[in-house]
């Protein structure tokens, strides 16, 4: 049985990849009524809250493989790093990114804090250390929609965005099969580093309509956030991590995903594709 705690972006797709080829998947969610597909699809759901350890132990029961990703917050997560390491897992694949302990991002250093106390426990585990996803793009799809445009602190920095239904897939194929895996760390971009020029224009072409970027001061960028229902600490640390794109900090791409699942990483024109209701 393997554990996938949360359902959101990558968990959720994880889970249906699991379920797509047969593996027993149980997905630890607080709200039930947001699973009922995966449910359907023959998943178990855990009715769970990582800030209780009572719930997360109830769900680890017979879990040999644990996919870790949620928000990130350490307690959470070393909630149920313990948990695991009490019910002897023997694997957990962790979702990260370009984690420090002495990033300026606080998110980073999360990151950071929770690896080290999974490393502590000695349970075999992979690092999934993903580029941004192109989901996050679908949080401007409502700006988009209504004024053709969009802006971000990330001047003209390019940025090598994974699907993050990419990522997912490589979660959800090492927690299958970790032989060969533990110690590792993937790092998952897309196939192309792209400016958010570039990713206009690939909306603009996909649209037939032309959709415009606009480059934002770190204050309007977090502000703007703020405006959209964002709540301030993690504006703050999305704005933060946009100015460092600009300085190329998320100028990478690796083979990380086409080596790991024996196919091409999807392409940002893809993704748009396949998102494309969302945009108009
Ligand atoms: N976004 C990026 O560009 C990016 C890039 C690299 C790495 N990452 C990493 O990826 C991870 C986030 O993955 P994601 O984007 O797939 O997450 P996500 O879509 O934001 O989903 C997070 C999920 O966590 C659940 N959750 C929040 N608090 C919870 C709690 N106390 N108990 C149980 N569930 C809880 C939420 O459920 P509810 O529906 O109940 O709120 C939601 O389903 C983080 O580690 C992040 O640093 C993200």
């Amino acid at each position: 049985m393997i554990l996938v705690t949360t359902a959101g972006k990558v968990g959720s797709e994880a889970v249906r990849l699991l379920r797509e080829r047969d593996v027993p998947v149980r997905v630890l969610v607080r709200d039930l009524a947001k699973v009922t597909a995966l449910a359907d699809a023959g998943a178990e759901v855990a009715r769970g809250d990582l800030d209780v350890p009572a719930s997360i132990d109830d769900a680890m029961a017979g879990v040999s493989a644990v996919v870790l990703v949620s928000p990130a917050v350490p307690v959470q997560e070393l909630n149920v790093v313990d948990s695991a390491a009490r019910a002897g897992v023997g694997h957990v694949v962790k979702a990260t990114s370009k984690a420090s302990s002495d990033s300026p991002i606080a998110r980073r250093r999360w990151q950071a804090e929770i690896e080290a106390g999974l490393a502590a426990t000695g349970i075999p585990h992979t690092l999934l250390r993903s580029n941004a996803y192109m989901q996050n793009v679908l949080a401007l799809a409502p700006a988009i929609a209504k004024t053709d445009s969009f802006g971000s602190a990330a001047g003209g920095g390019r940025c090598g965005l994974v699907d993050a239904r990419d990522v997912a897939a490589v979660a959800a194929k090492i927690a299958a099969d970790p032989a060969g895996h533990a110690g590792q760390a993937y790092w998952l971009s897309g196939p192309d580093p792209l400016s958010n020029y570039d990713v206009a224009a690939v909306l603009s072409t996909l649209l037939a309509r032309t959709i415009t970027y606009r480059e934002l001061t770190f204050e309007e960028n977090k502000d703007a956030m703020i405006a959209a229902g964002v709540p301030a600490p993690i504006a703050e640390m999305n704005a933060q991590a946009f100015s460092l794109t600009a300085q190329g900090d998320a100028e990478w791409v690796t083979g990380d995903v086409p080596a790991l699942l024996g196919r091409p990483a999807r392409s940002f024109s893809q993704f748009a594709a396949d998102y494309a209701a969302a945009f108009s």
